[in-house]
């Protein structure tokens, strides 16, 4: 049962691969003159990845069922999740007080900015919720949508912000020659789009442990040599010092603001819990108490620090690894349209509202 909701996942994670538009594009600027510095001081001197969740009733920050613009696949309220409670928590940082998120402010102080995300499925969740938190406080703000082949734009005509949806599943290059699909660790040929941007927010893991059918590719070309497979986590480590060596080439931190999205959580196996089966994620309705995962880290999370600390020019690790194992109740879990266990997204509206409040937060500070 294990492997066949792995298969699902998959099979999900394949669908949203394709169906994949892009999205929200900005184009604003930010001024720091307009910080509330009451609050920029207060965070400043805080980790705001550490903490635990707590009840608030003022949650959620909107309204799923008004957001005209959640796909399928992430609205569990509209495709029969019973439970509300999970809706209902606010992260809490140890050391201090969050703002919370404020859509006006946000396309105030990005006013003429361009944000794009640039990474795989999760970055898709992440981008759904956006545009929700943002459609909420700002309900009548004139929106244009465009899409071409690589990427979709949003843009919040009012303000000149663009938020930007760049698909790529593993930032380097996959390019379809005659031996097949190759998986270039050295290659990543899309920067000069990215560069152009005002804030890049990048992820990439979920595809890169990925096997059989749902591996696409057929082949990995490292240093010019072309392999059938290799180990995962030293292509990771690979592709992702590709990603590295691009910014510390080609971005001025002068206009471009660079953050890394650290690994987002799957809960397929949640023995760490005293539970091996992830058809019981379902019944998971509350947060995990405390401020850390019983089973750790995922172990490509220290990749992910550890491939960031060589890059010299300032690039922002946005982690939220740990708040985000806490949350085995925040997954679809069954509900959504496929009905297929999904233990990786994240509904909407839910845990990625917390991911961009705190994406407010590092923009903002
Ligand atoms: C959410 O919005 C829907 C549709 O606009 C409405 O029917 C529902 O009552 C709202 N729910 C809450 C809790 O406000
Ligand atoms: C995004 O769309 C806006 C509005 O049409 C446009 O002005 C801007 O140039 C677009 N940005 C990109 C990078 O395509
Ligand atoms: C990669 O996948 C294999 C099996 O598909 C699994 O045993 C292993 O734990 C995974 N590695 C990581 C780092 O997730
Ligand atoms: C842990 O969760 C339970 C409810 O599930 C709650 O009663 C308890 O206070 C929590 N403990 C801590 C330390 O937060």
């Amino acid at each position: 049962m294990g492997f066949v909701t792995q298969r699902l996942c998959s099979i999900l994670v394949t669908f949203l691969n394709f169906f994949s538009c892009l999205c929200v594009a900005n184009s604003g600027q930010y001024h720091s003159s307009h910080l509330k510095l009451g609050i920029q001081s207060q965070v400043k001197s805080c980790n705001v990845y550490e903490g635990t969740w707590v009840f608030d009733d003022s949650y959620p920050l909107y309204n799923s069922s008004a957001c005209p613009h959640i796909r399928k696949e992430f609205d569990c309220h509209y495709y029969g999740r019973p439970d509300s409670l999970y809706l209902k928590y606010r992260w809490q940082p140890k050391e201090c007080d969050i703002p919370r998120f404020d859509g006006q402010d946000f396309l105030q102080r990005l006013k003429g900015k361009k944000i794009m995300f640039i990474g795989d499925s999760t970055t898709l969740n992440q981008r759904e919720s956006l545009v929700c938190m943002l459609h909420a406080a700002v309900p009548d703000s004139k929106i244009i949508e465009e899409k071409n082949s690589l990427y979709s734009n949003t843009t919040y005509e009012d303000y000149g912000v663009s938020i930007l949806l760049f698909t790529s599943n593993f930032l380097v290059d996959i390019e379809v020659e005659k031996i097949g699909r190759v998986l270039k660790l050295d290659s990543m040929k899309n920067g000069n789009i990215w560069k152009d941007m005002d804030v890049l927010v990048f992820n990439t893991w979920l595809w890169w442990n990925r096997t059989g059918p749902f591996k696409h590719w057929d082949y990995i070309e490292d240093g010019g040599k072309v392999l059938e497979d290799m180990d995962r986590m030293d292509a990771f480590r690979k592709g992702l010092t590709t990603w590295a060596k691009w910014v510390d080439t080609y971005v001025d931190p002068g206009k471009t603001k660079v953050l890394y999205r650290g690994i987002s959580p799957t809960h397929y196996d949640v023995t760490g819990l005293g539970k091996a089966r992830s058809d019981k994620l379902r019944k998971e309705t509350t947060p995990i108490n405390g401020s850390t995962y019983p089973t750790g880290l995922p172990p490509a999370s220290y990749i992910v620090k550890d491939v960031l600390s060589t890059i010299k020019k300032p690039v922002q690790l946005f982690d939220i690894t740990t708040l985000s194992q806490l949350r085995k109740d925040a997954h679809p879990a069954a509900y959504n349209v496929f009905k297929g266990m999904d233990c990786t997204h994240w509904c909407v509206a839910g845990l990625p509202d917390t991911w961009n409040q705190l994406l407010y937060i590092a923009l903002t500070n």
